[in-house]
């Protein structure tokens, strides 16, 4: 493989959209840029500085210097915010249940999109995410829109909190995972959708390798040579 592929990877919350895309990432051996990590650094930050969450020019002003770094490492992907890191604190419920408010404003997905595609500008990346296939990347070379049934999700999820020690009823998952759904579908400024040139990926009853190995072969398929 000698030219730069970009791979697209969209879908709804809890689809299994990183572990996949990390696994196709080092399959290929390309970088792995998890998008909702970004968006959740940036309401962690908001949360801790307790800004008003309908503030918006407060919250602007809050993020305007704000770094973020994205390290791989073999289990979770290291996110560093301020040279602070935060990778596990991000995934807490009240980050979670707040992150899509903030990753509706227009202010926040500016900063997070430029962002984004300056860290695709020179290499070869799997980034995950709602609105990859349609606003940050829109020319990748391949863009997949992965989804499983509202249930498979919770289930899903339910299983990895549960390993991490977290427990959370199964009914409240499904419905924060249906909420967190629609307020990612409806908001105004690139809402979760599939890019028309997008494949679509049922991960329902099919395996990580499965789903994987689909996706690697389909990247082997367009790798631009
Ligand atoms: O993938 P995740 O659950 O970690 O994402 C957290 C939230 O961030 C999700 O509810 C929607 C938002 N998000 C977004 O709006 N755009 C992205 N590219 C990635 C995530």
């Amino acid at each position: 493989m000698t030219g730069r592929m970009r791979i697209a990877i969209d879908g709804p919350a809890a689809a299994g959209k990183s572990t996949i895309a990390k696994l196709v990432a080092k399959k290929l051996g390309f970088t792995y840029i998890d998008t909702g990590a970004m968006y959740r650094a940036i309401t962690y930050k908001v949360l801790q500085h307790a800004v008003d969450l309908h503030d918006e020019e407060a919250i602007a002003k809050l993020i305007e210097k704000t770094d973020i770094e994205l390290h791989p490492s073999e289990h979770a992907q290291q996110v560093i915010l301020d040279g602070v890191e935060v990778t596990d604190v991000i995934r807490s419920h009240e980050v979670t249940s707040t992150v899509s408010a903030i990753a509706a404003l227009t202010s926040v997905r500016k900063l997070l999109v430029a962002k984004q595609q300056g860290l695709a500008a020179h290499s070869s990346v799997v980034m995950d995410g709602r609105d990859i296939g349609t606003a940050v990347l829109p020319d990748a070379e391949l863009k997949v829109f992965m989804t499983a049934s509202v249930e498979e999700r919770a289930q899903r999820r339910f299983l990895e909190e549960q390993s991490r020690g977290i427990t959370t009823d199964y009914e409240t998952l499904k419905r924060e995972i249906s909420e967190r759904d629609l307020a990612d579908s409806e908001r105004e400024i690139s809402p979760l959708k599939k890019a028309e040139d997008a494949i679509i990926l049922d991960t329902t009853g099919k395996t990580i390798e499965e789903v994987t190995s689909s996706i690697v072969k389909y990247a082997e398929e367009r790798y631009p040579r």
